[in-house]
């Protein structure tokens, strides 16, 4: 199961960005999580690709329901994807030809259409979502991750608190993350589809995402309508703590 949760993150890290090309890029930033392919460059012909989903959509009943989970990966998630590839396709081709990942693309967002940092983030963003849960899951972090929710948050149920709070308070569409920049941890929210890798004045705080909760309405409207607490109240059954604690342990 563990092996084939591994060959699912390289082999979506893998066609989230399309190829494996001769020329080897080290994608600096992502690298860290093990979630997106290391060495990868994006060609002229290659586009990005929705990867699989590392269970079934009914995996993570009864806190999110199948309807919803099909619902946001096949039709939100690969929206994203398609209006990226559109979005890259009618750039000027010698600007395209400087980006290889979506690391580059997050690193130069504020120079690029607004179509292209809002799909990059939103596919970036669900990608790292779907494998920031896991069925049967939930719990308490472990590992050195749990060190260092209690040294910044005094304890896990603090963090809880403030995490469901600016997660709770996020006007409007956006996500809520814990944040690791040289080991020290945040939270954030951030509106639409940015995120803490983006270069951008608005994203208030930067880093290696460690766990993202997506307050979109349409992750929870179908089962909890209105009813973002209820959601929250929902993922904390769902996360991942030992995929989390890998990502921070790794994160430079
Ligand atoms: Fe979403």
């Amino acid at each position: 199961m563990e092996n084939n949760r591994r060959d699912f993150i390289k082999k979506s890290a893998a066609l989230a960005l399309g190829t494996i090309a001769a020329t080897s890029i080290v994608n600096k930033t992502l690298a860290a999580t093990e979630f997106i392919e290391k060495e990868s460059i994006l060609t002229e012909d290659v586009k990005f690709v929705l990867p699989k989903l590392p269970y079934e959509y009914d995996a993570l009943e009864p806190h999110i329901d199948k309807m919803t989970m099909e619902i946001h990966y096949s039709k939100h998630h690969q929206a994203y994807v398609d209006n990226l590839n559109k979005a890259l396709a009618a750039m000027d081709a010698n600007v395209v030809k400087n980006i290889s990942s979506l690391d580059d693309i997050f690193a130069m967002v504020d120079k690029l259409p607004i179509a292209v940092r809002n799909n990059a983030g939103g596919h970036y963003n669900h990608t790292f979502f779907w494998s920031a849960m896991k069925p049967k899951a939930g719990g308490i972090p472990t590992g050195k991750l749990a060190e260092a929710i209690n040294a910044s948050f005094t304890s896990f149920e603090e963090f809880k608190k403030q995490f469901t709070d600016v997660a709770t308070k996020r006007f409007g569409s956006g996500w809520a993350w814990l944040v690791t920049n040289k080991g020290k941890l945040s939270m954030c929210s951030t509106a639409n589809q940015d995120n803490p890798l983006m270069k951008l004045d608005s994203v208030e705080i930067k880093g290696t995402p460690v766990l993202a909760l997506d307050v979109w309405e349409h992750a929870y409207y179908l089962k909890n309508q209105n009813r973002r607490g209820d959601y929250i109240h929902s993922f904390w059954n769902v996360v991942d703590w030992q995929h989390a604690d890998q990502i921070f342990t790794n994160a430079k």
